[in-house]
């Protein structure tokens, strides 16, 4: 067992997002531009089996969870032995997943320890589904989460709110909670990355959204864990439980336990950090990669890539630097 990766603020990383592809069956306009994208060619991809030998490095290194994403993670060909493999290693593994193909998958989730997965889904209604993800897949989502609650999985919607588009829908989504003990609705602050046209004014606030929920519902805050994206919060009587994913006005940078890797192999020790480091070159060429994961963590700023405020004139330059949402997987 090697060392923890502990970064200078004494934040031990033990969470690591792999994602699998840049490329995905809808076309969510938060989440990636409509015009101009330009997706990996599949040669840059880490290959199952260099997936597999970097997952087993993070391992050794302390992770304990590991989460699959995409751009949608169960486009790529190879996931069914992806899935297997690292079910196999001693984490918890999990996906974040538009749900379109997951009734395929069913047996090998369950195979390989699965038990939860995070779906997005950010209306429930068919025509504005249409309208964010540019593709004609409601039918087969909601389908889909019913099959998975049905099947006994932990299912958190993950619902990127925004102003004018879905915030009339808030509390629906907290209705849907009420008798599905697994059933878990997170609220997303609508995040800036290149090309998503974000704009302060389109995003609905952490304490908009619960003086919205405020309403309609008596509830209550759950305790939760300093790393947690979400605060959780169950409506009195109710089954299942609301989050607030509030990383604009309440960022939860302070107890970030995050490591990602891109679908071409590279390190990010923050969502919003524009400086990478390339890990899979080197494993190609036999080389231990782990003084360079200690070395970039070490590098690892407080907040947000370095910021603490998105609205920043310098921030803003900065996350037109970074990736697109769908090439970094959330
Ligand atoms: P859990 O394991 O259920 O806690 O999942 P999660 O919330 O970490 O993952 P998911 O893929 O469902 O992401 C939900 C939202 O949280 C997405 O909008 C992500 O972009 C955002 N998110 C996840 N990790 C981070 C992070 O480290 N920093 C920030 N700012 N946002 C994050
Ligand atoms: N802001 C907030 N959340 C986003 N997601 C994708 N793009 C954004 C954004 N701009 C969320 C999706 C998905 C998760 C991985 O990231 O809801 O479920
Ligand atoms: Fe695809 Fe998910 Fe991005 Fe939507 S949010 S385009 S489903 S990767």
């Amino acid at each position: 067992m090697s060392l923890p990766i502990v970064d200078t603020f004494g934040r031990k990383h033990t969470y690591l997002r792999i994602s699998l592809t840049d490329k995905c069956n809808l076309r969510c306009t938060y989440c990636m531009p409509q015009e101009d994208m330009h997706f990996m060619p599949s040669k840059w991809l880490m290959q199952a089996e260099e997936i597999k030998a970097l997952a087993e490095i993070f391992v050794g290194m302390g992770v304990d969870k590991i989460r699959l994403t995409g751009g949608e993670p169960l486009i790529r060909k190879d996931v069914g032995q992806i899935v297997s493999d690292l079910g196999k290693l001693p984490t918890s593994l999990t996906l974040t997943t538009n749900a379109v193909f997951i009734d395929q998958f069913i047996d090998n989730l369950k195979e390989a320890g699965v038990n939860s997965l995070n779906v997005s889904l950010d209306t429930l209604r068919e025509d504005r589904f249409i309208a964010v993800t540019k593709r004609d897949h409601f039918t087969k989502t909601t389908g889909n989460i019913r099959l998975l609650l049905n099947e006994g999985f932990v299912v958190k919607i993950n619902m990127v709110v925004m102003k004018g588009i879905n915030d009339d829908e808030v509390n629906d989504f907290v209705r849907m909670t009420l008798e599905e003990p697994n059933l878990h609705v997170r609220f997303i602050e609508f995040m800036p990355f290149k090309g998503n046209q974000w704009d302060m004014s389109k995003i609905v606030s952490y304490n908009d959204l619960l003086s919205e929920i405020n309403n309609e519902f008596d509830f209550q805050q759950l305790t939760g864990e300093l790393q947690d994206t979400a605060h959780r919060f169950q409506v009195t009587g109710g089954a299942g439980t609301f989050g607030i994913i509030g990383t604009v006005t309440h960022p939860f940078c302070s107890g970030c336990n995050r490591i990602r890797l891109t679908a071409d192999g590279k390190l990010k020790n923050c969502l919003f950090d524009t400086s990478e480091v390339d890990l899979l070159t080197p494993l190609r060429a036999g080389q231990d990669v782990r003084a360079l994961i200690y070395a970039h963590f070490h590098k690892k700023h407080f907040a947000h890539g370095g910021h603490v405020d998105f609205t920043e004139k310098h921030a803003k330059s900065d996350y037109e630097q970074n990736r697109n949402m769908i090439a970094i997987g959330g």
